[in-house]
This record gives C-alpha cells, sequence and structure tokens, in this order.
C-alpha cells in the first residue's frame, strides 16, 4: 500500500511538471481573466483616464476602415503571451460580449488573421486610436468620447 503511494507520487512528480510546460487551451474568459482583466476589469470598465472603457464601446471599432486591424495591433493584444488561436477565440468572444451591434454582424477573426496582424506594430496608438473615433458615425462617436470623459 504504502509503497504504491510512493510510486502514486513519483509519477505524479514526474508527470505534472510535463503537464505544465504544455498547458492545455483555456477557455477565452479564463484567458481574459488571466491575461487583459488586470488592466480592462472584469466588465471591460476599464480604468478612468488609463485604460478606455470597452463595454458598449469596443465594436465600434469594426465601423471604420483600419478599425479591425486595430484591436489586434493594440500593444495589449498584439504582446500577449497567447498563441495566435487561443488570442482568436479571445478577441471572437470578447468583442460581442462587448457590443454594440454593428451593421452586417460581427465577422470572427482567424488565426492566421492574428497571426498576421499582430507583427504589424503601432508607432502611435493614441493618434490612430483617435483618428478612427473621429471616423465614426456622429452617434457612436460621441459614445466613445462620453465615456472616455466620465
Ligand atoms: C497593461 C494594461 C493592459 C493589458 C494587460 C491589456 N490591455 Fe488592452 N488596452 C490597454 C490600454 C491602455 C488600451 C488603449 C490603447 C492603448 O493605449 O494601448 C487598450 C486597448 C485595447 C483594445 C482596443 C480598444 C480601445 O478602446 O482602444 C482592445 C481590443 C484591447 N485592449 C484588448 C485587450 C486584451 C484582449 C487583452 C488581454 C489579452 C488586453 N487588452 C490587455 C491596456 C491593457
Amino acid at each position: 500500500m504504502r509503497r504504491a503511494f510512493t510510486i502514486a507520487c513519483l509519477a505524479a512528480a514526474l508527470i505534472l511538471p510535463m503537464a505544465a510546460a504544455q498547458p492545455p487551451s483555456r477557455s477565452p474568459r479564463t484567458n481574459y481573466m488571466t491575461n487583459c482583466q488586470g488592466c480592462h476589469l472584469p466588465g471591460g470598465e476599464g480604468m478612468y483616464g488609463k485604460v478606455p472603457p470597452m463595454r458598449g464601446h469596443l465594436a465600434n471599432f469594426l465601423t471604420v476602415p483600419g478599425g479591425r486591424e486595430f484591436l489586434i495591433r493594440v500593444p495589449g493584444v498584439a504582446n500577449s503571451t497567447l498563441n495566435d488561436s487561443d488570442l482568436a477565440a479571445l478577441i471572437n468572444w470578447l468583442v460581442p460580449a462587448m457590443g454594440p451591434d454593428v451593421p452586417g454582424g460581427f465577422v470572427p477573426y482567424t488565426s492566421d488573421e492574428i497571426h498576421r496582424l499582430r507583427r504589424m506594430r503601432l508607432q502611435d496608438v493614441n493618434t490612430l486610436r483617435a483618428a478612427l473615433i473621429e471616423q465614426m458615425s456622429a452617434d457612436r462617436r460621441a459614445a466613445m468620447l462620453g465615456a472616455a470623459s466620465r
């Protein structure tokens, strides 16, 4: 009995580190919690003056040219330690969850698309972000700017 226990412990000591070296894919929600929520907060509320709110706003970027690319090129996404397919799953969960609805609906990102876009480094995030918001329809723009100054 004791001997079997010892063997089981040894086996666990050998197998667990191997399992840790190749973690299984986690759910998008779990990946959001461990990789993003420290800055964006659990509901995408953001932090006043530091991290823009995403809830009710994020998908507005999909209504302007360059916005789809921007969502992947921002440093928090592009530089994340998540691999391309986990990142695609996370963004494909996050964008519809945050909303708002966009005309034509949300077209999910593929891992190939993530792979390509995350390598397109952004020189000046704030300038591009402001330019994209400037191109949004008046009501969407007003909502974005109103939320940012609350
Ligand atoms: C260190 C803080 C931080 C972390 C961690 C972080 N972000 Fe961000 N995120 C920001 C800030 C600040 C912005 C605003 C643009 C900028 O300055 O990069 C932003 C912008 C974004 C945007 C564009 C929306 C907008 O309004 O600009 C998306 C999408 C996004 N983040 C998703 C994520 C995801 C997904 C993760 C996790 C994989 C993540 N972020 C991790 C701070 C962070």
